[in-house]
């Protein structure tokens, strides 16, 4: 096989991981614990991100939906701060995706 076709098949590949649902959570757990700042983790407890946060309510009990997720993210809510200027949509819709897949949340 010539370098070109094999630098085509690794593309696909990187291609279809970054389009599977675990991948987006595993990127959701990026944003949660690192990427957003100030971190998810310093207010937030959840128990998959193993933060323990208590400024806003606890994630594993609220169990949110991807929707009010990505809703609190975007705008904020109450002392909360809106991501909406430091993360992009994708980076939105990742973290909504994997808080509401680890708690159960739809
Ligand atoms: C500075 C602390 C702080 C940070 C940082 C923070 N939150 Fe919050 N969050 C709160 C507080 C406080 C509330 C409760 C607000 C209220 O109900 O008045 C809240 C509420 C929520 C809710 C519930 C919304 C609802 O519908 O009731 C979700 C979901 C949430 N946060 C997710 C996140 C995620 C994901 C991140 C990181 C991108 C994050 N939060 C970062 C403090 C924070």
């Amino acid at each position: 096989m010539n370098k070109n076709a094999v630098l085509a098949i690794a593309g696909l590949m990187t291609f279809s991981l970054h389009v599977s649902a675990d991948d987006l959570a595993t990127q959701g757990k990026q944003v949660f614990t690192q990427e957003a700042q100030p971190s998810c983790t310093i207010c937030h407890t959840l128990a998959d991100a193993g933060s323990a946060g208590a400024v806003g309510p606890n994630l594993d009990d609220l169990k949110p939906t991807e929707e009010q997720v990505r809703m609190a993210v975007t705008q904020g809510v109450g002392v909360m701060p809106a991501f909406e200027e430091s993360l992009s949509e994708e980076q939105i819709k990742a973290v909504a995706h994997y808080v509401s897949s680890v708690t159960g949340g739809k």
